[in-house]
């Protein structure tokens, strides 16, 4: 780091309150995702409460009609409220022929959404005298809106302020999706929509919505009704049509998808017929995966899903049609003298002549759905399992057990997602997210190849998210998905990532989602009283659940019914809190090498922060122990505790400019290590950090 950047940045660390990092002016502002093109003035336009805004419409048709209510609905509804707060609606001027408006939009045609690939460009223009918005599309109109919403800050004196600024803008990628899975966990609509919401200020395009598993059969069907009897909680159809609709209107596709022939034991509670074992079944109450799959060799098994395809693929009028195809790894059918009869005649056998093929009869099953989706005009998309010999390649493919199924996908000509990297549930850092790109460098792909990479998605699988907290578990990590998808390839300045992460994410909220806000009120009910808050919060947020898949395998078993409000619920998906503190020690350390005098004007901040954790233990264990659902998180307050002393032992010596013995470095670094171990499936996100410090030579 050179010098005069290494001063400004103390002067502002100085000057700030703690963590707080220097504004270096980026080109990227507040922007995220990041545009193709912006250009920065030194101006600024004034939202004042005489804003007009119009719309210059394409010729008067069904079409434009429909396009321009719903560019006018993001106008009023995502827009308008954060130009001229407090107002919704301001002056529309319609039937002006000339552009006299504040803010004029205009577009060429209205943009064909179920289309892969449609036009989303825009351009965006802010000069003092107004703003212009123009698109070849009225969908590109719907991202541009996004970014004016970014734009604005509020005016002291009401109204709001907005930057000088040419923007042009288009996605990387035309399929940029956030799969929802109601079925763990039932989704009400409301949640569906305002992550919609988030969705559009995020430029995301594809609701994938994962409307059945062994938990549960989410849509009403009239065709085979107990499907959604069974399962307790379900859309009707009615509330159905109003999402997709809703979607629609912020320029979102919707994608539902019904897995088969595995994670269906709700099907098989509903329709015993279905079973590859001639059991019963009751709807599943477990996370467990259960490999329980579907009979593949009895016709009624495909009159039953011709029959639901038919009724679905009519309610759902994207052109893709998801079937799942993950996870089953055929040991009902092998179980089955009848399944391995079939498998017998129909040459399904492994060389030996005894053993089944598990790929070759589920290719035998995939066919035979592929043919139903294609007989009701859809295009089919599996999980990366379905990828075989005989799969046409039509059949688009999302890649979720490694960057290799897309891979393999495009180049047996098969349009492919990326999903593996973007498992949003799993609790990683949005940094780790945004590290993973669908078409890195270097793939070894033709063009074309290419081009089959359609985008990607990323997964908010239920287990461990209900309906009051799964905003906490999507945002804001999300926007760092949706960025890779959108923006160029090499925007990946990380640092510059958090730092408009952390400006958007309260606009999230704005937008009604509850990614801040649910965590809040779930401490204060475990805290018990508004005074115990602040010393559960410390802790809280440097705590966060256990990463990948180990929550399922840490001795707590968890059923649906197991209420998720405990504090691993609470605690962040990523800690902000941790992650800033990392920041501040890697620039301690940085500090000591390159102006020693420097270590002593900060490190009262790193100190502080140490000593407030220190302390919290003592503050905090009253309020763990009269909580029993808090007991059990008494061990890592402690932990915390030591971890910190640890550390303050190795400041003090750096603030002597001394160095520890080798011996008791050794032992200190062995105690934090000790301090790795889970506790109530969370773990101390600072512990890397606070070991850096102490490891320091
Ligand atoms: C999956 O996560 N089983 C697609």
């Amino acid at each position: 780091m050179p010098m005069r950047f290494f001063l400004l940045l103390l002067a502002c660390l100085l000057t700030r309150p703690v963590f707080a990092l220097p504004t270096v002016p980026l080109a990227t502002r507040m922007l995220l995702p990041v545009p193709t093109r912006a250009n920065w003035g030194q101006g600024r336009f004034l939202v004042k409460p005489d804003f007009t805004w119009q719309v210059f419409t394409p010729q008067q048709t069904p079409a434009t009609l429909a396009a321009d209510s719903a560019v006018a609905e993001a106008v009023e509804r995502l827009v308008l409220p954060v130009l001229l707060p407090g107002r919704t609606r301001a002056n529309r001027r319609r039937a002006s022929p000339l552009p006299t408006a504040a803010l004029v939009l205009q577009y060429g045609r209205p943009g064909n959404l179920l289309t892969v690939g449609e036009d989303e460009s825009y351009t965006l223009r802010v000069t003092p005298m107004g703003v212009a918005l123009n698109a070849p599309t009225h969908l590109g109109l719907l991202r541009g809106l996004a970014t004016l919403r970014e734009l604005a800050a509020p005016n002291k004196v009401g109204g709001s302020v907005l930057p000088e600024v040419d923007v042009a803008d288009a996605p990387r990628f035309p399929w940029r999706g956030l799969l929802m899975d109601a079925a763990r966990h039932f989704m009400p609509v409301a949640v569906i929509k305002r992550n919609l919401d988030g969705m559009w200020a995020t430029k995301l395009n594809v609701l994938h919505w994962h409307l059945s598993d062994d938990q549960g059969f989410r849509v009403e069907s009239r065709t085979l009704p107990r499907l959604s009897q069974v399962s307790g909680q379900f859309y009707s159809q009615r509330q159905v049509r109003d999402v997709i609709r809703y979607a629609a209107r912020r320029g979102i596709r919707v994608v539902p998808e019904f897995d088969v022939p595995g994670h269906t034991i709700a099907w098989q509670a509903a329709y015993p017929e279905l079973s590859s074992n001639d059991s019963t079944y009751t709807v599943y109450q477990s996370w467990r995966l259960a490999n329980v799959a579907f009979d593949p060799t009895k016709e009624t098994t495909y009159a039953l899903l011709d029959t639901l395809f038919g009724e679905m693929t009519r309610l759902f009028p994207d052109p893709y049609f998801h079937i799942g195809g993950d996870e089953n790894d055929g040991r009902q059918w092998r179980r089955s003298p009848r399944i391995m009869a079939f498998a017998r005649t129909n040459g399904m056998l492994k060389a030996d002549g005894k053993t089944l093929d598990k790929h070759a009869l589920q290719t035998y099953f995939n066919r035979r759905v592929l043919g139903i989706v294609t007989k009701y005009g859809k295009t089919m998309v599996g999980w990366d399992e379905i990828l075989g010999p005989g799969l046409p390649t039509n059949a688009v493919i999302q890649s979720w057990r490694g960057k290799k199924g897309v891979l393999d996908a495009v180049k047996a000509g098969n349009p492919a997602l990326l999903s593996s990297g973007y498992y949003i549930d799993l609790n990683q850092s949005a940094a780790f997210h945004y590290a993973t790109d669908p078409l890195p460098d270097a793939t070894g792909l033709t063009p074309a190849q290419q081009q089959l990479v359609l985008g990607g998605e990323a997964t908010m699988w239920a287990e461990f998210a209900d309906s009051i907290i799964v905003d906490s578990r999507i945002w804001p990590r999300t926007a760092a998905v949706a960025e890779r998808l959108w923006s160029a390839a090499t925007v990946r300045d990380v640092p510059d990532m958090y730092r408009r992460l952390a400006l958007l994410s309260p606009q999230l909220e704005t937008l009604g989602l509850q990614h801040r806000r649910a965590p809040q009120l779930l401490l204060r009910q475990l805290a018990g009283s508004a005074a115990a808050v602040p010393p559960l919060r410390t802790l809280a947020q440097v705590l966060e659940p256990v990463k990948e898949y180990k929550r399922h395998f840490q001795g707590f078993i968890y059923t649906t019914q197991t209420p998720l409000n405990r504090l691993v619920d609470a605690a962040p998906a990523e800690s902000d809190g941790a992650r800033e503190f990392g920041q501040l020690v890697d620039t301690l350390l940085m500090a000591r090498t390159t102006a020693p005098s420097a270590v002593r004007r900060y490190l009262p901040q790193l100190r502080d922060q140490l000593q407030l954790w220190q302390k919290n233990d003592a503050l905090v264990q009253p309020t763990l122990q009269q909580n029993p659902l808090l007991q059990e998180y008494a061990l890592i307050s402690t932990h915390l505790k030591t971890a910190a002393t640890l550390a303050l032992e190795r400041l003090a010596l750096l603030e002597k400019g001394q160095t520890p013995t080798s011996a008791a470095q050794t032992a200190a670094l062995k105690q934090l290590d000790a301090l790795k171990v889970p506790v109530g499936q969370t773990e101390l996100a600072v512990l890397p950090h606070l070991r850096r410090l102490v490891e320091a030579k």
